[in-house]
Protein backbone atom coordinates (compact mmCIF):
# COMPACT_ATOMS: atom_id res chain seq x y z
CA UNK A 1 0.00 0.00 0.00
CA UNK A 2 1.28 3.41 -1.01
CA UNK A 3 0.76 5.62 1.62
CA UNK A 4 1.48 9.16 3.39
CA UNK A 5 -1.13 8.71 5.87
CA UNK A 6 -0.38 6.56 9.17
CA UNK A 7 -4.01 4.89 8.69
CA UNK A 8 -3.83 3.44 12.10
CA UNK A 9 -5.65 4.96 15.08
CA UNK A 10 -8.75 6.82 14.97
CA UNK A 11 -11.12 9.30 13.25
CA UNK A 12 -14.64 11.40 13.98
CA UNK A 13 -18.07 10.14 11.79
CA UNK A 14 -21.31 10.07 12.12
CA UNK A 15 -22.74 6.82 12.83
CA UNK A 16 -25.90 5.32 13.51
CA UNK A 17 -26.70 1.57 14.49
CA UNK A 18 -30.52 1.39 13.08
CA UNK A 19 -32.96 3.13 10.86
CA UNK A 20 -34.56 6.42 12.69
CA UNK A 21 -34.63 10.18 12.48
CA UNK A 22 -31.17 12.37 12.66
CA UNK A 23 -31.43 11.64 16.31
CA UNK A 24 -30.52 8.53 15.59
CA UNK A 25 -27.15 9.41 14.27
CA UNK A 26 -24.58 10.79 17.14
CA UNK A 27 -20.65 12.10 16.10
CA UNK A 28 -18.31 9.63 17.50
CA UNK A 29 -14.11 8.24 17.43
CA UNK A 30 -14.10 5.25 15.38
CA UNK A 31 -11.03 3.01 14.02
CA UNK A 32 -9.86 4.61 10.93
CA UNK A 33 -10.69 2.70 7.72
CA UNK A 34 -7.48 0.92 6.46
CA UNK A 35 -7.91 0.80 2.25
CA UNK A 36 -8.22 -2.96 0.93
CA UNK A 37 -6.11 -3.74 -2.22
CA UNK A 38 -8.99 -2.41 -4.60
CA UNK A 39 -9.40 0.92 -2.65
CA UNK A 40 -8.37 4.31 -1.56
CA UNK A 41 -7.75 6.20 1.35
CA UNK A 42 -9.56 9.65 1.23
CA UNK A 43 -9.37 12.46 3.65
CA UNK A 44 -12.46 13.91 3.14
CA UNK A 45 -12.59 18.11 3.01
CA UNK A 46 -16.63 18.40 2.07
CA UNK A 47 -19.47 16.31 1.81
CA UNK A 48 -23.25 17.30 1.85
CA UNK A 49 -26.41 15.92 3.56
CA UNK A 50 -28.53 15.45 0.64
CA UNK A 51 -32.29 13.96 0.19
CA UNK A 52 -30.25 10.60 -0.12
CA UNK A 53 -28.57 10.41 2.94
CA UNK A 54 -32.40 11.39 4.12
CA UNK A 55 -33.83 7.98 2.86
CA UNK A 56 -30.43 6.24 3.99
CA UNK A 57 -30.98 7.16 7.69
CA UNK A 58 -34.64 6.30 7.97
CA UNK A 59 -34.83 3.29 5.26
CA UNK A 60 -37.73 5.28 3.04
CA UNK A 61 -38.86 3.88 1.06
CA UNK A 62 -38.87 0.63 1.90
CA UNK A 63 -37.98 -0.63 -1.43
CA UNK A 64 -34.55 1.55 -0.57
CA UNK A 65 -33.96 -1.09 2.06
CA UNK A 66 -33.09 -4.07 -0.66
CA UNK A 67 -29.81 -2.18 -1.17
CA UNK A 68 -28.72 -0.74 1.99
CA UNK A 69 -29.81 -3.45 4.48
CA UNK A 70 -33.43 -4.34 5.09
CA UNK A 71 -33.68 -4.45 9.07
CA UNK A 72 -30.59 -2.21 9.83
CA UNK A 73 -28.05 -0.09 8.06
CA UNK A 74 -25.58 -2.15 6.29
CA UNK A 75 -23.14 1.20 6.60
CA UNK A 76 -23.15 2.31 9.99
CA UNK A 77 -21.70 5.81 8.93
CA UNK A 78 -23.82 7.90 6.66
CA UNK A 79 -22.79 10.28 3.77
CA UNK A 80 -23.26 9.49 -0.14
CA UNK A 81 -20.75 11.99 -1.85
CA UNK A 82 -17.65 12.90 -0.72
CA UNK A 83 -14.53 15.49 -2.23
CA UNK A 84 -11.14 14.78 -0.84
CA UNK A 85 -7.81 14.22 -1.18
CA UNK A 86 -6.21 10.63 -1.40
CA UNK A 87 -3.78 9.53 1.20
CA UNK A 88 -3.48 5.75 0.94
CA UNK A 89 -4.15 3.55 -1.74
CA UNK A 90 -4.62 -0.32 -2.14
CA UNK A 91 -1.85 -2.06 -3.80
CA UNK A 92 -4.22 -3.36 -6.87
CA UNK A 93 -5.21 0.50 -7.52
CA UNK A 94 -4.19 1.58 -10.80
CA UNK A 95 -6.60 4.86 -11.40
CA UNK A 96 -5.49 7.16 -8.24
CA UNK A 97 -2.06 8.09 -6.55
CA UNK A 98 -1.69 9.69 -2.75
CA UNK A 99 -1.72 12.77 -3.13
CA UNK A 100 -4.88 13.31 -5.95
CA UNK A 101 -7.91 15.21 -5.09
CA UNK A 102 -10.99 13.27 -5.74
CA UNK A 103 -14.69 13.81 -5.95
CA UNK A 104 -17.76 10.76 -5.98
CA UNK A 105 -21.12 10.07 -5.29
CA UNK A 106 -23.16 6.81 -5.07
CA UNK A 107 -26.75 6.36 -3.96
CA UNK A 108 -26.55 3.37 -1.83
CA UNK A 109 -23.88 5.46 0.65
CA UNK A 110 -19.68 5.60 0.87
CA UNK A 111 -19.68 6.34 4.74
CA UNK A 112 -18.46 9.62 3.83
CA UNK A 113 -19.70 11.58 6.68
CA UNK A 114 -16.71 10.97 8.32
CA UNK A 115 -12.60 11.99 8.36
CA UNK A 116 -11.39 8.84 6.09
CA UNK A 117 -13.31 7.50 4.15
CA UNK A 118 -11.87 3.85 2.50
CA UNK A 119 -13.61 4.13 -1.38
CA UNK A 120 -13.63 0.96 -3.82
CA UNK A 121 -11.36 2.35 -6.57
CA UNK A 122 -14.73 0.88 -8.79
CA UNK A 123 -16.67 3.42 -7.60
CA UNK A 124 -17.95 6.28 -9.69
CA UNK A 125 -15.59 8.98 -8.92
CA UNK A 126 -13.10 12.20 -10.93
CA UNK A 127 -10.45 13.78 -10.23
CA UNK A 128 -11.12 17.54 -9.23
CA UNK A 129 -9.89 20.32 -11.68
CA UNK A 130 -7.15 22.34 -10.21
CA UNK A 131 -9.45 25.33 -10.29
CA UNK A 132 -12.39 24.28 -8.82
CA UNK A 133 -12.81 24.05 -4.92
CA UNK A 134 -14.41 20.66 -2.35
CA UNK A 135 -16.94 22.48 -1.26
CA UNK A 136 -18.21 23.56 -5.21
CA UNK A 137 -17.35 20.29 -6.53
CA UNK A 138 -19.14 18.23 -4.12
CA UNK A 139 -22.64 20.17 -4.53
CA UNK A 140 -22.27 19.29 -8.13
CA UNK A 141 -22.87 15.72 -7.68
CA UNK A 142 -26.37 14.31 -6.43
CA UNK A 143 -29.09 16.61 -7.23
CA UNK A 144 -27.37 17.12 -10.78
CA UNK A 145 -27.09 13.31 -11.20
CA UNK A 146 -30.86 13.07 -10.96
CA UNK A 147 -31.33 16.13 -12.86
CA UNK A 148 -29.19 14.50 -16.00
CA UNK A 149 -31.14 11.35 -15.46
CA UNK A 150 -34.34 13.44 -16.30
CA UNK A 151 -33.20 14.91 -19.27
CA UNK A 152 -31.39 12.12 -20.45
CA UNK A 153 -35.06 10.36 -21.05
CA UNK A 154 -36.27 13.56 -23.47
CA UNK A 155 -35.18 15.13 -26.79
CA UNK A 156 -34.54 18.31 -26.14
CA UNK A 157 -34.79 21.24 -28.47
CA UNK A 158 -33.97 25.03 -28.04
CA UNK A 159 -36.96 26.89 -28.09
CA UNK A 160 -38.54 24.64 -26.37
CA UNK A 161 -40.49 25.82 -23.28
CA UNK A 162 -39.83 23.72 -19.99
CA UNK A 163 -41.41 24.73 -16.36
CA UNK A 164 -39.07 23.54 -13.58
CA UNK A 165 -41.29 22.88 -10.13
CA UNK A 166 -39.07 23.06 -6.99
CA UNK A 167 -36.79 25.59 -8.87
CA UNK A 168 -34.55 25.86 -5.61
CA UNK A 169 -34.05 22.33 -4.60
CA UNK A 170 -30.60 20.27 -5.29
CA UNK A 171 -32.21 18.71 -8.18
CA UNK A 172 -34.28 22.06 -9.56
CA UNK A 173 -31.10 24.39 -9.60
CA UNK A 174 -29.42 22.01 -11.86
CA UNK A 175 -32.41 21.46 -14.29
CA UNK A 176 -33.19 25.28 -15.13
CA UNK A 177 -29.42 25.82 -15.72
CA UNK A 178 -28.89 22.95 -17.52
CA UNK A 179 -32.11 23.16 -19.43
CA UNK A 180 -30.81 27.20 -20.32
CA UNK A 181 -27.38 25.88 -21.81
CA UNK A 182 -29.44 23.79 -23.79
CA UNK A 183 -31.61 27.03 -24.93
CA UNK A 184 -35.38 26.21 -23.46
CA UNK A 185 -37.39 28.54 -22.04
CA UNK A 186 -37.27 28.56 -18.81
CA UNK A 187 -40.48 28.86 -16.12
CA UNK A 188 -39.42 28.59 -12.90
CA UNK A 189 -41.07 28.09 -9.85
CA UNK A 190 -40.15 28.77 -6.41
CA UNK A 191 -41.24 30.73 -3.17
CA UNK A 192 -40.82 34.58 -2.66
CA UNK A 193 -37.57 34.64 -0.91
CA UNK A 194 -35.57 33.27 -3.52
CA UNK A 195 -37.30 34.69 -6.33
CA UNK A 196 -33.52 37.00 -7.60
CA UNK A 197 -31.78 33.22 -6.91
CA UNK A 198 -33.39 31.59 -8.78
CA UNK A 199 -33.30 34.71 -11.98
CA UNK A 200 -29.41 34.53 -11.32
CA UNK A 201 -29.57 30.67 -12.51
CA UNK A 202 -31.04 32.14 -15.42
CA UNK A 203 -34.75 31.39 -15.55
CA UNK A 204 -36.74 33.42 -18.08
CA UNK A 205 -39.64 33.69 -16.03
CA UNK A 206 -40.54 33.37 -12.37
CA UNK A 207 -43.54 31.75 -10.75
CA UNK A 208 -43.82 32.29 -6.94
CA UNK A 209 -45.62 29.87 -5.24
CA UNK A 210 -46.06 31.45 -1.83
CA UNK A 211 -47.96 33.79 -3.80
CA UNK A 212 -50.61 31.80 -6.94
CA UNK A 213 -50.83 28.42 -8.03
CA UNK A 214 -48.44 27.66 -10.58
CA UNK A 215 -50.89 25.29 -12.48
CA UNK A 216 -53.20 28.01 -13.55
CA UNK A 217 -50.32 29.28 -15.73
CA UNK A 218 -51.76 30.21 -18.95
CA UNK A 219 -48.56 29.06 -20.81
CA UNK A 220 -48.11 26.06 -22.71
CA UNK A 221 -45.16 23.90 -22.04
CA UNK A 222 -43.46 20.77 -23.91
CA UNK A 223 -42.38 19.93 -20.50
CA UNK A 224 -43.01 19.96 -17.05
CA UNK A 225 -40.26 18.91 -14.52
CA UNK A 226 -41.79 18.69 -10.97
CA UNK A 227 -38.43 18.46 -9.59
CA UNK A 228 -39.90 18.58 -5.42
CA UNK A 229 -42.64 16.16 -6.46
CA UNK A 230 -45.40 18.54 -4.99
CA UNK A 231 -47.98 18.17 -7.42
CA UNK A 232 -49.11 15.56 -10.06
CA UNK A 233 -49.87 14.94 -13.96
CA UNK A 234 -53.27 15.66 -13.14
CA UNK A 235 -53.10 18.84 -11.92
CA UNK A 236 -50.03 19.83 -14.78
CA UNK A 237 -51.86 18.19 -17.46
CA UNK A 238 -53.28 21.31 -18.66
CA UNK A 239 -50.27 23.11 -18.58
CA UNK A 240 -48.67 20.54 -21.27
CA UNK A 241 -48.86 21.08 -24.58
CA UNK A 242 -50.21 18.48 -27.33
CA UNK A 243 -47.16 16.12 -27.18
CA UNK A 244 -45.59 17.45 -23.88
CA UNK A 245 -44.13 15.25 -20.94
CA UNK A 246 -44.61 15.09 -17.36
CA UNK A 247 -41.40 14.19 -15.05
CA UNK A 248 -41.37 13.85 -11.38
CA UNK A 249 -39.16 13.57 -8.89
CA UNK A 250 -41.42 11.23 -6.52
CA UNK A 251 -43.70 8.42 -7.04
CA UNK A 252 -46.58 10.66 -5.99
CA UNK A 253 -49.79 9.63 -4.64
CA UNK A 254 -50.48 5.47 -5.14
CA UNK A 255 -47.06 5.84 -6.59
CA UNK A 256 -48.85 6.74 -9.67
CA UNK A 257 -45.75 8.03 -11.41
CA UNK A 258 -44.51 4.33 -12.07
CA UNK A 259 -47.88 3.53 -13.60
CA UNK A 260 -48.73 6.59 -15.60
CA UNK A 261 -45.78 6.01 -18.06
CA UNK A 262 -47.74 2.90 -19.32
CA UNK A 263 -51.09 4.32 -19.66
CA UNK A 264 -49.90 7.57 -21.21
CA UNK A 265 -48.40 5.99 -23.77
CA UNK A 266 -50.96 4.73 -25.21
CA UNK A 267 -54.33 6.81 -23.74
CA UNK A 268 -52.89 10.29 -23.77
CA UNK A 269 -51.57 12.48 -26.08
CA UNK A 270 -49.63 14.02 -23.02
CA UNK A 271 -47.17 11.62 -21.40
CA UNK A 272 -45.71 10.51 -18.16
CA UNK A 273 -42.16 9.48 -17.66
CA UNK A 274 -40.58 8.44 -14.32
CA UNK A 275 -36.59 7.80 -15.37
CA UNK A 276 -34.52 5.41 -12.66
CA UNK A 277 -31.29 7.37 -12.70
CA UNK A 278 -27.92 5.36 -13.83
CA UNK A 279 -24.74 5.65 -14.52
CA UNK A 280 -23.52 7.99 -11.89
CA UNK A 281 -19.54 8.34 -13.85
CA UNK A 282 -21.43 9.97 -16.32
CA UNK A 283 -23.28 12.52 -14.72
CA UNK A 284 -19.80 13.61 -12.92
CA UNK A 285 -17.98 13.40 -16.23
CA UNK A 286 -20.72 15.82 -17.82
CA UNK A 287 -20.47 18.11 -14.26
CA UNK A 288 -16.67 18.21 -14.21
CA UNK A 289 -16.68 19.58 -17.75
CA UNK A 290 -19.42 22.36 -17.41
CA UNK A 291 -17.59 23.16 -13.46
CA UNK A 292 -14.41 23.69 -16.10
CA UNK A 293 -16.02 25.67 -18.44
CA UNK A 294 -17.90 28.22 -15.98
CA UNK A 295 -21.24 27.07 -17.12
CA UNK A 296 -22.39 25.72 -14.52
CA UNK A 297 -22.89 27.16 -10.27
CA UNK A 298 -23.43 25.45 -7.69
CA UNK A 299 -25.74 26.30 -4.87
CA UNK A 300 -25.01 26.22 -1.98
CA UNK A 301 -27.16 27.29 1.14
CA UNK A 302 -25.46 26.25 4.40
CA UNK A 303 -22.36 24.58 5.70
CA UNK A 304 -21.50 23.02 8.91
CA UNK A 305 -19.24 20.88 11.11
CA UNK A 306 -19.15 17.39 11.49
CA UNK A 307 -20.70 18.10 15.44
CA UNK A 308 -24.02 19.71 13.71
CA UNK A 309 -24.94 16.83 11.24
CA UNK A 310 -28.23 16.36 13.21
CA UNK A 311 -29.12 20.08 12.36
CA UNK A 312 -28.20 19.10 9.01
CA UNK A 313 -30.22 16.23 8.41
CA UNK A 314 -32.78 18.05 10.19
CA UNK A 315 -32.83 20.65 7.81
CA UNK A 316 -32.69 18.43 4.79
CA UNK A 317 -35.51 16.80 5.68
CA UNK A 318 -37.35 19.54 6.14
CA UNK A 319 -37.86 20.13 1.96
CA UNK A 320 -36.88 23.68 2.52
CA UNK A 321 -33.13 23.55 1.68
CA UNK A 322 -31.96 25.38 -1.26
CA UNK A 323 -29.63 23.73 -3.60
CA UNK A 324 -27.10 21.79 -1.45
CA UNK A 325 -25.73 21.96 2.75
CA UNK A 326 -22.16 21.00 2.86
CA UNK A 327 -20.07 19.68 5.85
CA UNK A 328 -16.60 20.77 6.20
CA UNK A 329 -13.66 19.26 7.29
N1 LIG B 1 -36.48 10.02 -7.96
C1 LIG B 1 -35.29 10.01 -7.40
O1 LIG B 1 -34.42 9.21 -7.75
C2 LIG B 1 -34.98 11.03 -6.35
C3 LIG B 1 -33.66 11.18 -5.91
C4 LIG B 1 -33.39 12.17 -4.96
C5 LIG B 1 -34.44 12.94 -4.48
N2 LIG B 1 -35.71 12.70 -4.88
C6 LIG B 1 -36.83 13.51 -4.38
O2 LIG B 1 -36.87 14.68 -5.17
C7 LIG B 1 -37.38 15.75 -4.40
C8 LIG B 1 -36.50 16.96 -4.55
O3 LIG B 1 -35.19 16.64 -4.14
P1 LIG B 1 -34.14 17.81 -3.92
O4 LIG B 1 -32.91 17.18 -3.41
O5 LIG B 1 -34.06 18.69 -5.10
O6 LIG B 1 -34.89 18.58 -2.73
P2 LIG B 1 -34.43 19.77 -1.81
O7 LIG B 1 -33.02 20.14 -2.15
O8 LIG B 1 -34.78 19.40 -0.43
O9 LIG B 1 -35.32 20.99 -2.29
C9 LIG B 1 -36.66 21.08 -2.28
C10 LIG B 1 -36.94 22.55 -2.68
O10 LIG B 1 -38.31 22.71 -3.04
C11 LIG B 1 -38.78 23.94 -2.52
N3 LIG B 1 -40.20 23.78 -2.26
C12 LIG B 1 -40.79 23.27 -1.14
N4 LIG B 1 -42.12 23.24 -1.31
C13 LIG B 1 -42.37 23.71 -2.55
C14 LIG B 1 -43.55 23.91 -3.30
N5 LIG B 1 -44.75 23.61 -2.80
N6 LIG B 1 -43.44 24.41 -4.54
C15 LIG B 1 -42.25 24.71 -5.08
N7 LIG B 1 -41.08 24.56 -4.40
C16 LIG B 1 -41.15 24.06 -3.16
C17 LIG B 1 -37.98 24.21 -1.27
O11 LIG B 1 -37.77 25.58 -1.05
P3 LIG B 1 -38.78 26.48 -0.13
O12 LIG B 1 -39.52 25.54 0.75
O13 LIG B 1 -37.88 27.39 0.61
O14 LIG B 1 -39.63 27.19 -1.12
C18 LIG B 1 -36.63 23.54 -1.60
O15 LIG B 1 -35.69 24.47 -2.10
C19 LIG B 1 -37.50 15.23 -2.98
O16 LIG B 1 -38.85 14.94 -2.75
C20 LIG B 1 -36.66 13.99 -2.97
O17 LIG B 1 -37.11 13.04 -2.05
C21 LIG B 1 -35.99 11.79 -5.82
Amino acid sequence: MENNQNTAGSMKAAVRSRYGPPEALSVREVPMPTPGAREILVKIHAATVNRTDCAMLTGTPFVYRLFIGLWKPKQATTGTDFAGEVVAVGDAVTAYRVGDRVWGFDDIGLSSHAQYAAILERVAMELIPDKINYEQVVASAEGAHYALNFLKKVKLEAGQKALVNGATGAIGSVLVQLLKHRGLHVTAVCGTPNVERVRALGADKIIDYLQGDFTLDDERYHYVFDAVGKSTFGKCKPLLARGGIYISSELGPYSQNLFLPLFTRFFSDKKVIFPIPFNIKHSLQTMKKLLEEGRYQPLIDRHYALEDIQEAFRYAASGHKIGNLVVKF
